[in-house]
């Protein structure tokens, strides 16, 4: 039977709430914590250019304070880098980002984006932190991250947690198409943006993806039942959903 199916929760909006009023509460790194007792298997933080929530002491706080593994999102850009040297997270994951965005729009171009991506991925790699990269569920873009050396590869799920019906049917198929062309080639493959409790199952089922990264749900849904209860009952549909798919697969 293959590991079971990690679930990174990203913190970021623990943050955002948090800098609405400047000070120091909301804590993320509170949250962090008590992510990591409800059973997220890692914390996921993206220290964006802008500070808009999480800040440089909170990766600091989190990567020494927290006993869970840091994805460390960040841009391709020499300070993120340094940044990332500095703390040494156990993963970086490398995503496109824009000034003016609300949120990550679209993965990363691994292919337009090589030669600036290749001295990146390989100064993090040789720092020991495991790279991966934030793409459209696109094999020429899975291709171009084996081409680059990075070991692993962050399948976006935003067009597939914004559509619906046959349209959500066809976006979804391609994460499949995607997820199983990355086993193949011998990526890690993970998946993240925009899940929630009611589209989380069939990603969940795609026994190709070994990791969910999900953030801005499950801090709205501790709002009102708190963050350890949205924890857990993300981890039970996950778990469900990917128990109930290698069922199908062995019977
Ligand atoms: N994965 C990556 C690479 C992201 O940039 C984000 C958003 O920061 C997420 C996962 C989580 O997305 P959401 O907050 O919509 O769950």
């Amino acid at each position: 039977m293959k590991p079971k199916l990690r679930l990174g929760v990203n913190i970021d909006h623990v943050a955002t709430i948090r800098n609405a009023r400047g000070g120091v509460y909301p804590d993320p790194v509170r949250a962090a914590k008590l992510a990591a007792a409800a059973g997220a298997d890692g914390i996921t933080a993206h220290l964006r250019e802008d500070r808009r929530h999480i800040r440089d002491e909170d990766i600091q706080r989190i990567n020494s304070e927290v006993d869970k593994p840091l994805n460390f999102e960040m841009a391709a850009t020499a300070e993120m880098l340094d940044i990332a040297l500095k703390h040494k997270p156990h993963a970086a994951c490398i995503v496109p980002e824009k000034r003016e965005e609300q949120t990550t729009e679209g993965g990363l171009d691994a292919i337009g984006g090589h030669n600036h991506l290749k001295p990146f991925i390989r100064q993090l790699a040789d720092a020991g932190i495991r790279v991966s990269l934030f793409i459209e569920p696109d094999p020429i873009q899975l291709d171009a991250a084996v081409s680059l050396g990075a070991p692993v590869v962050e399948l976006h799920t935003g067009r597939y947690a914004e559509l619906e019906g046959v349209e959500q049917d066809t976006e979804f198929a391609r994460i499949e198409a995607a997820a199983a062309h990355a086993e193949t080639i011998g990526l890690e493959c993970h998946a993240g943006h925009g899940l929630t409790f009611d589209n989380v199952a069939p990603v969940a089922a795609i026994t190709s993806v070994v990791e969910l990264n999900i953030g801005h749900f499950l801090i709205g849904e501790a709002i009102f039942s708190g963050l350890d209860s949205a924890i857990r009952r993300m981890r039970s549909l996950m778990d469900k959903a990917r128990a109930d798919a290698e069922g199908a697969r062995s019977a």
